[in-house]
């Protein structure tokens, strides 16, 4: 096949690297389309109403292994030929899966041993998708080899915008505990650690007897009695993202040696409830164009601080650059415990907000509602009930709206503080026999967040070892395992003028999860100028009051036997088993200041604490409606203020300076009104 037609010139940025689907001018509209299970009659409706609808990329080929290659070897392209001809010809841009999620059955039929099996021994099947070991030799190959056809025929198809590897990495299996995979960590281990007297050091194998004698011996952390070796178990989290980032990294490689210019992609899911099993910040930094999945937990309450804070996650993986959101769903999906339908507006709302906080366009999990399979009942850009139906008018008008935002292109979004994040610490944490249940990096995120998210403030998130002098305001909810680089950027940041605000539980362990010498926090005393000299988690439903500036707030959880050297006591405990100690403190250090909160706080206090150190970092506070988004965009084109109204109420903000509304194309003066429901978006 021959595709005379060259490229359209694509914006380059990094090192050269193409970070935007090539020839796509406008924001990104779409969604992961799925022509294999329709006649051919029906894509060409599908390209008409994609015309309709304002449709500017698809997703295609994702799943089709198995029909692109039906035996080893055998290709049959002849259908994807005739799909990608038919998408440049109506000028929808292609961003083009490997199939590498679904190996067809004939591969399992040669290398049943390619099925990944699972902690306890047991093998999964054929039958789904996802079923992979990703130390798989006979994988690698075979992955390789259906990728490099795909290279080969379609890299500089003239529809090929970007290419899309796999599918969600880390979900639904990460790892694999198989043989293969024990000598595949074996040599990882053995990189990390040249000698075994290192690795017995690291993972502290004197305690319970675990020292190991030979490399052999050494295992994935198969089911054991009871606690298993935690330096062992944390080492395993950080092979396993390694493991399957090796594999998208052979892929990418090769698409760059075939397809030069167009940039490659594989879809995160960075809402820490989707997926646990990766360290985006290292995955970030290998692919062209950071995108994401998002779906809202449907029965949520204010889901809509999830759906700001996974974008917020993204964008920060991508180092600040726009990135894109690859699907959310227009209505329900078919996989949580009761899938609510998205309320009329809601669609839009949520494909804004994401626009707002970075993302160059909005697709979608999928094009056209499949009629069999185990996602029938997932909602789709085309439902099932056809154009004449509630969601295909909404989708039909939100094209309308991304059409008319393409300026917003490579805006950039404006941050007013940072929020450290850390998978590896997260995966430490998360090991078993912790002094309280109630320990929960995750929960301290998302609470954290929320209270950052009430206060209008929007967050970047950053790794505990980047440089932080940029931000005023660093939050620190939980980061269990502090690093000694770490510890010391976080002393420098203090020490140059930044407010730090830290909670509980965090500055404990070293990258092995052994403690710090010394007493709590290890890596974080100096800074926060305090010790802690004994945890007191408290029981389940108990609280705690405090006393000090502003109102009483409890705690609960989690209490803590703090010990001032230095710090100024802002909290103390009024009861419970730390009554009359320090519950929260400020320690100045340098020309900054680092608070400590020692107890889960409510709602109300956690505002307090954050009040008080956004004074301190000089952050005035903003007179904003709850539940009113308010997040600025800004690039060469102009500034972009996004306002979206999460609530049943009309809203209005002060816009001093004014601008024009891009979705109504009306001046706004010194206010604006934001209806109920809906998004604006002010160019100023
Ligand atoms: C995503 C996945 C899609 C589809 C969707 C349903 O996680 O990438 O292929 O399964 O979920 O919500």
């Amino acid at each position: 096949m021959d595709h005379p037609l060259t490229h359209d010139k694509a914006p380059t940025g990094d090192a050269g690297r193409t970070l935007w689907p090539v020839g796509l001018d406008a924001l990104a509209y779409g969604g992961d389309y799925n022509p294999e299970q329709w006649p051919e009659e029906v894509w060409h409706e599908d390209v008409r109403l994609m015309r309709e609808a304002g449709v500017t990329m698809v997703s295609v080929g994702i799943f089709s292994w198995a029909l692109l290659e039906t035996e080893r070897g055998v290709y049959d392209f002849a259908w994807l030929d005739r799909l990608l001809d038919l998408l440049h010809e109506h000028g929808i841009r292609a961003d083009l899966g490997t199939p590498t999620v679904v190996p067809p059955a004939w591969f399992y039929r040669e290398h049943p041993d390619a099925l990944p099996v699972t902690r306890e021994g047991v093998r999964y099947e054929f039958g789904s998708r996802g079923a992979i070991c990703h130390s798989s030799p006979a994988y690698h190959e075979a992955s390789a080899a259906i990728t490099e056809q795909l290279g080969l025929r379609y890299g500089s198809h003239p529809a090929v915008a970007l290419w899309h590897v796999h599918n969600e990495y880390g979900v639904p299996v990460s790892a694999c505990y198989c043989e293969t995979s024990a000598a595949h960590f074996r040599r990882w281990l053995g990189d990390r650690y040249t000698t075994l007297k290192e690795l017995n050091e690291a993972w502290g194998t004197t305690f319970w007897g675990q020292s190991y004698s030979r490399w052999d011996d050494v295992r994935p952390p198969r089911t054991t009695p009871t606690a298993g070796n935690p330096g062992q178990q944390l080492d395993w989290a950080r092979f396993t993202s390694d493991a399957l980032l090796a594999n998208f990294v052979r892929e990418r490689d090769i698409l760059h040696r075939l397809s030069p210019g167009i940039p490659v992609t594989t879809n995160f899911m960075t809402a820490l409830s989707q997926c646990e099993s990766i360290d985006y910040w290292a995955w970030g930094r290998e692919v062209d164009l950071v995108s994401n999945d998002h779906y809202l937990v449907a029965e949520g309450e204010r889901n809509h601080i999830n759906l700001a804070m996974s974008a917020d996650i993204t964008r920060s993986v991508a180092g600040g650059r726009p990135w894109l959101l690859l699907e959310h769903s227009t209505g329900a999906v078919n996989w949580q415990p009761r899938n609510l339908v998205k309320q009329p507006g809601e669609m839009a709302r949520n494909s804004l907000a994401h626009v707002a906080r970075g993302s160059d366009g909005a697709m979608f999990f999928q094009w056209r509602a499949s009629r069999y399979g185990a996602e029938k009942f997932h909602s789709a850009m085309l439902p099932h009930a056809g154009t004449d139906s509630r969601i295909w008018r909404e989708v039909v008008e939100l094209g309308g709206s991304l059409g008319s935002l393409g300026d917003v292109r490579g805006s950039r979004v404006v941050a007013d503080a940072a929020l450290l994040w850390d998978w590896q610490s997260w995966w430490a944490q998360k090991l078993e026999w912790r002094p309280s249940v109630e320990l929960d990096a995750r929960d301290q995120a998302d609470r954290w967040y929320a209270a950052a998210y009430d206060r209008h403030l929007t967050l970047d998130f950053a790794h505990p070892e980047d440089d932080l002098s940029g931000h005023p305001l660093v939050l620190v909810p939980a980061l269990y395992l502090t690093t000694e680089a770490a510890s010391r950027n976080l002393r420098r940041y203090v020490e140059g003028g930044g407010t730090l605000a830290v909670s509980y539980f965090s500055g404990i362990v070293d990258q092995y999860d052994a403690v710090h010498p010394g007493p709590h926090p290890g890596a974080l005393r100096e800074v926060l100028g305090l010790t802690v000299e004994e945890f007191a988690p408290l029981r389940q439903h108990q609280t705690v009051r405090l006393s000090g500036p502003a109102g009483e707030p409890t705690g609960d959880a989690w209490a803590e036997f703090v010990v001032p050297r230095g710090a100024e006591t802002r909290w103390t405990y009024a009861d419970g088993p730390a009554a009359g100690r320090p519950a929260v403190t400020r320690n100045s250090l340098g020309d900054g200041t680092a608070w400590y909160v020692s107890t889960r706080l409510d709602a109300s206090g956690l505002d307090a604490v954050l009040a008080l150190a956004c004074a301190d970092a000089g952050l005035p506070a903003r007179d904003l409606p709850r539940d009113v988004e308010v997040v600025e965009r800004v690039g060469a084109t102009g500034r972009y203020l996004f306002a979206v109204n999460h609530t049943g109420a009309d809203a209005r903000i002060p816009l001093p300076g004014g601008g024009t509304e891009l979705l109504t194309g009306s001046p706004v003066g010194g206010h604006l009104d934001i209806p109920a429901g809906t998004t604006r978006v002010v160019r100023r």
